[in-house]
C-alpha cells in the first residue's frame, strides 16, 4: 500500500496536548503498566516522532537504560534532539525508515515499541520482520494503534458535515487485522490489551483544533475530501456548524479513543 503521509510537528504536538487536556485516562500510564520495563534494558522506539515514548521510558527507569529513538521525519527528530539536550537525557535519535532495512545490528534490543506509527509502513510484513530482526530472542515488541471503533463521533460529524464517504484510514482499517496478523505470524506469541479514553469537550473549539490537526496531517490520506486549498476551510466551516449543533443537542461532545496495544514476544 503506497502511503503518502508526512506528520508535522505542530499537528502532532497539538493532538498530544488535546489528549492530555481532555482525556480522563492517561495512555502513558496504561502503557508503562503493561509493558513491564526493567532497569538496564536496551530499548528501541521506532516512529518515535518528537520522542514522547523515549522520554517517558527514561523518566520511568530513572535513566538506567540505553534508549534509541528512530523516525523518518528529520523535523521531528530535531525536536527530539533539542529536548534531549535540554533534559540532558542521553537518548540516541537516529534516522530510520519503516520501508528500508533498519540501520541496526540484529538481536540487540530487549524491548521495542512503535506507537501510533506502524500503519504508515508500506509493506507491513517487511517492517514487522525488521522489528523482529533487531530484537533479542525473548525480547518484546509493543505496538499501539486505533481499533475500528476508534473516534466514532469524529467520523460521524465529518460524514454529516460533508455527505462524503470517509476514505479508509491506514490505521483503523488495518491495525487490528493486517498488522495484528503479521505480528502473529512473525512472533511466537502476541497479547492484546485495550485502552479506552473518552475525550470530553464542553465547547467546540478543542474539537475543531483536534480535527484541524488530524485532517491537515492526513490531507493526502483524505484526498477525496480536498480538491483545492479552499476546500479545507469550507469543510472546517461545515464541521464547525455540525459540531455546534451536536453540542447544543447533547450538552457536550464525547470522542472516545479506542486503542489496541499488541505485545509480541520473539
Ligand atoms: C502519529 S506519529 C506518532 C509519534 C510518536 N510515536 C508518538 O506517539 O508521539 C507517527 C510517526 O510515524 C512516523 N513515520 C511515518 N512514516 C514513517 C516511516 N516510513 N518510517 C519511520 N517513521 C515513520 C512519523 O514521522 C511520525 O513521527
Amino acid at each position: 500500500m503506497k502511503i503518502d503521509y508526512r506528520e508535522t510537528t505542530n499537528d502532532l504536538l497539538k493532538r498530544i496536548d488535546i489528549h492530555s487536556q481532555y482525556g480522563s485516562n492517561n495512555i502513558d500510564e496504561w502503557m508503562l503498566k503493561i509493558i513491564n520495563l526493567q532497569k538496564g534494558m536496551n530499548i528501541l522506539d521506532v516512529g518515535c516522532g518528537a520522542g514522547k515514548q523515549c522520554f517517558s521510558y527514561h523518566k520511568y527507569l530513572g535513566g538506567d537504560a540505553i534508549i534509541t529513538g528512530g523516525d523518518v521525519n528529520e523535523e521531528l527528530l530535531d525536536k527530539a534532539k533539542s529536548e534531549n539536550l535540554r533534559l540532558k537525557t542521553n537518548i540516541k535519535f537516529i534516522s530510520l525508515d519503516f520501508n528500508k532495512i533498519f540501520p541496526l545490528e540484529p538481536n540487540q534490543f530487549d524491548f521495542e515499541s512503535c506507537c501510533f506509527a506502524i500503519y504508515y509502513a508500506e509493506d507491513i510484513p517487511f517492517t514487522i520482520r525488521e522489528m523482529h530482526r533487531v530484537l533479542k530472542t525473548g525480547g518484546r515488541l509493543f505496538t499501539s494503534g486505533p481499533m475500528p471503533e476508534n473516534k466514532q463521533m469524529f467520523y460521524d460529524i465529518i460524514r454529516e458535515a460533508t455527505g462524503k464517504v470517509i476514505p479508509p484510514m491506514p490505521g483503523s482499517s488495518r491495525y487490528s487485522t493486517q498488522i495484528l496478523s503479521a505480528m502473529k505470524s512473525t512472533f511466537s506469541m502476541v497479547d492484546i490489551e485495550i485502552f479506552e479514553n473518552p475525550l470530553v469537550f464542553d465547547s467546540v473549539e478543542p474539537f475543531l483544533a483536534y480535527t484541524r490537526a488530524s485532517l491537515s496531517e492526513d490531507r493526502k490520506l483524505w484526498g477525496s475530501f480536498f480538491q483545492s486549498k479552499d476546500d479545507f476551510e469550507k469543510i472546517m466551516d461545515s464541521i464547525h456548524h455540525v459540531s455546534s449543533k451536536w453540542l447544543d443537542r447533547d450538552g457536550k461532545l464525547v470522542m472516545k479513543k479506542v486503542v489496541g496495544g499488541f505485545i509480541a514476544t520473539k
